[in-house]
């Protein structure tokens, strides 16, 4: 007798950010195996999927595998995807009229992504005639079709953007982090409920609001700019969070009062600030080890690792973790630092 065949799952995820989403996987879904790990994607099997809905915050998105196939490099092999994808059993989705389909491809093949998804989408047409082709926005129906090499996997979303952005009507500022960006920062400075948690450059409160997930002993967030506070005041009207307009190189924060400090620092050309990069860096990293307990700890997002590695060192900080992502065609840097 063949054991049962589990579905597989994919979530996908900020590249760099997977082990984050591992561990919180591990963490809130008890019934979950993981297969395998891919930059961007992990791959698993669960008999909680309506867990992982509800309580995965760092996912962007989940997708339910329908196939995996090997497909070959040429034009004249798209008709295989068509025929394959047409045979597929998707019985209990044909309610559904308007459909989309993303496509992505790695490897050398003589088609387009886009030629990729036309054969899908014409694999989807001849199993439902009746179904028509959406746009990304419009639809009710999602599919993907990821390519390497020859690897095809050919999945279907389960989430759409309110699992992201969190069913919510929310604001965010010119260099706001996306939610789950936001969420991983959240998890890796350890949430425990008697924490006094800070963001001292907070934006619209992307990060503030991730941490109201947990319970937390006090919150409190600032930002130099008073137009961008109050984003974050209307963001986070209902919670016990104190938003103040201050300057982060000047906290007005007792010394050894804080348990964690989260905080994404400006970097790049995502937000001017009035001095220069590094001496910015140098006065704000004084005040974090300054307010933080000893062995609190800090996690922060920022361009230049060297600039504030250098400080790290000074300030007599450990380094716990660091983890070099791509976010916004920039390459900043996810720092785990813990105060001696
Ligand atoms: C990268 S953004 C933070 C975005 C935030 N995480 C969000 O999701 O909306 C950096 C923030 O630092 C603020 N900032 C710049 N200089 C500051 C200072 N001296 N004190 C406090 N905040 C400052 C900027 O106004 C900006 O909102």
């Amino acid at each position: 007798m063949g054991g049962v065949r589990m579905t597989l799952y994919f979530a996908s995820i900020l590249p760099g950010l997977e082990y984050v989403l591992l561990d919180e996987m591990n963490q809130k879904v008890s019934e979950v195996e993981i297969i395998q790990i891919k930059r961007g994607k992990v791959f698993f099997t669960t008999s909680s999927i309506d867990t992982c809905l509800h309580a995965l915050r760092s996912a962007d998105n989940l997708f339910q595998v329908l196939d995996q196939f090997q497909l070959g490099p040429h034009k004249k092999h798209l008709s295989q995807l068509s025929g394959r994808i047409a045979s597929l059993d998707l019985k209990d989705m044909d309610h559904n009229s308007l459909f989309w389909i993303n496509a992505s491809r790695k490897g050398k093949q003589t088609y387009s992504r886009y030629e990729l998804a036309w054969a899908a989408a014409e694999g989807i047409q001849r199993h439902y005639p009746n179904w028509s082709l959406g746009t990304n926005r419009d639809n009710q129906v999602e599919f993907r079709v990821d390519l390497e090499h020859q690897n095809l996997i050919f999945s279907l979303r389960l989430t759409d953007p309110t699992f992201r952005y969190r069913n919510q009507v929310r604001q965010f500022s010119r260099a706001a982090l996306r939610p789950t960006v936001a969420h991983s920062m959240v998890w890796l400075s350890d949430p425990k409920s008697t924490d006094i948690f800070v963001d001292p450059c907070c934006g619209s409160g992307t990060i503030l609001s991730e941490r109201t997930a947990y319970p937390v002993n006090q919150i409190h967030g600032g930002d130099i700019s008073e137009s961008v506070t109050r984003i974050a005041k209307h963001n986070l009207e209902h919670t016990k969070v104190k938003i103040n307009v201050w300057d982060a190189r000047e906290l007005p924060l007792s010394t050894n009062f804080v348990d964690k400090v989260v905080t994404n620092l400006p970097f790049g050309k995502q937000i001017s600030i009035d001095e220069d990069l590094g001496l910015f860096y140098r006065y704000v990293m004084n005040e974090i080890a300054r307010v933080l307990k000893p062995r609190g700890r800090a996690v922060i997002l920022l361009g230049n690792f060297q600039q504030l590695h250098v400080e790290v060192n000074r300030l007599g900080m450990v380094c716990l973790e660091a983890y070099p992502l791509s976010l916004k065609g920039l390459h900043p840097t996810l720092m785990v630092l813990e105060k001696q």
